[in-house]
């Protein structure tokens, strides 16, 4: 490498030169999401798959989100897909990553007519014998995560679209008391874990939500453990219900917490700028909805990446339904979020002065790359710096001078050397780094922090 950095000719270092990125120091847009709604006392979570926390998939949910939702990893097929054997591999990874992350979890999900195991839809079993199964698997495994789980979806989708009570191996066996039951097992195994019905079409104020209201009232009454309400909000483009938030109120009012719990906003493919205009305005008005509602405590999208969406495979057609495309690059839609709490996402005028941070490669080969960042002050000064960015193809730094600098996943943080903190109004300073790539190379956007 150093051979190869030797030879390099000044033409080749001038030309790379050319391809640079400024950033404004501390600038909102790049606030990750998580402190954004830290900030509205708001949770951000992303439904995620454990085997793919690595790389910029991990780094990604790590930075932006505060909670994660197992998309499947908590499903009792999943967990239990043999009578009496079980497998918790993904659900203790996601858990894992969470508690490493500073993240909430929220469990999902313990009732369901979907993706159970056969071995529990194709035996046939007595009421009683039907009840101890039920209570076993919530005292299980509410049980084994005792104290890592901030929220269970207990019972999923119990409803039909007309309010009436889903017709299920549950509600067939043990009548619709199941849910009281269900809540109070959960309630039994981690008193401290909030308890939630999820459904999806109850978003706004129609027969399905009324039936769910309804029945959280009575649980109220009753003296039922029951905490909140889960909005799935699996929405299609252009039509998220314009009684949503007036809908989150009033499940409120009943004294319990709401929670955006699987949302995405589906499209038909090809996307267009038209299209993803529009599902930037669908994430922030329900991410606004939610915002205005003080019980509406989290917010948490169906997978952050159009890589990992369940979309594409469930509606044929549609798709490019998460704030992210599948390259990890932020959509429209991300800053839509990031709007809608509060997060500020055009470049503001440089008017009080501003120490930028710019990056560029100044030469790059089959493998390898030299790249600098400078640190320029115009009406105003910086004792000290560091300068972050995460690298969207996964680059690698190899050594860098001038700085100290740190990598871990995508994200890179430099921090002055001891005798280059200073940089005086009207100066720059600037330090230099090799790094490794494949497949991309392209330029980060760099924050000064
Ligand atoms: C989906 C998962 O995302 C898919 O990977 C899986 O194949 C099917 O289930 N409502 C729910 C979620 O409550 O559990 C579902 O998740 C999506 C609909």
């Amino acid at each position: 490498m150093r051979s190869l950095r030797t030879g390099l000719s000044l033409a080749a270092l001038l030309t790379g030169a050319a391809m640079f990125l400024t950033a404004p120091a501390a600038h909102a847009a790049d606030t990750p999401l998580r402190d954004l709604a830290a900030a509205q006392g708001k949770v951000i979570g992303t439904a995620v798959t454990g085997s793919k926390l690595t790389g910029t998939y991990g780094s990604v949910t790590g930075t932006q989100f505060s909670s994660l939702t197992p998309g499947n990893a908590m499903k009792w097929g999943t967990v239990e897909p043999t009578q009496g054997s079980f497998d918790w591999s993904e659900a203790d990874q996601i858990v894992a990553f969470a508690q490493a992350h500073h993240q909430q979890v929220r469990g999902h999900t313990l009732v369901w007519h979907n993706q159970n195991p056969g071995w529990l839809t194709n035996g046939s079993w007595t009421t009683a014998q039907l009840s101890t199964l039920l209570q076993n698997h919530i005292s299980t495994e509410v049980g084994r995560y005792k104290g890592a789980i901030t929220a269970w979806d207990v019972v999923n989708e119990a409803f039909n679209e007309d309010g009436t009570l889903r017709p299920t191996l549950w509600s067939n066996g043990l009548g619709s008391g199941y849910i009281a039951q269900a809540l109070t097992w959960a309630h039994a195994a981690d008193p401290d874990a909030k308890l939630y019905i999820n459904d999806y079409n109850v978003e706004g104020v129609n027969a399905k939500s009324t039936a769910l209201y309804n029945l959280v009232k009575s649980l109220k009454a009753q003296g039922v453990p029951i905490d909140g309400v889960g909005l799935q909000a699996h929405l299609v483009l252009g039509q998220v219900p314009s009684t949503l938030q007036q809908n989150i109120q009033r499940f409120a009012d009943l004294g319990v917490d709401v929670a955006i719990t699987e949302l995405d906003v589906r499209m038909q493919l090809p996307a267009t700028n038209a299209s993803l205009a529009q599902q930037k305005a669908d994430y922030k008005s329900v991410v606004a909805a939610c915002a205005a509602v003080t019980r509406c405590v989290n917010v948490t999208v169906w997978g952050f990446t159009d890589s990992d969406s369940w979309v594409p495979s469930t509606f044929p057609g549609y798709g490019a339904a998460t704030p992210y495309d599948e390259n990890y690059a932020p959509k429209p839609a991300y800053y839509g979020i990031a709007e809608a709490l509060g997060g500020t996402t055009t470049t503001p005028p440089p008017t009080n002065g501003a120490c930028t941070a710019t990056y560029s490669v100044s030469s790059q080969w089959n493998t390898g790359f030299t790249g600098q960042v400078t640190i320029a002050c115009s009406g105003a000064s910086l004792s000290s710096w560091k300068a972050n960015w995460t690298y969207g193809a996964g680059q690698r730094i190899t050594q860098a001078w001038n700085a100290t600098c740190t990598q871990s996943g995508a994200a890179v943080s430099c921090a002055n050397a001891s005798y280059n903190g200073s940089v005086p109004d009207g100066g720059s300073v600037t330090f230099g780094f090799n790094g490794t790539w494949s497949g991309g190379n392209s330029v980060p956007t760099v924050t000064l922090g």
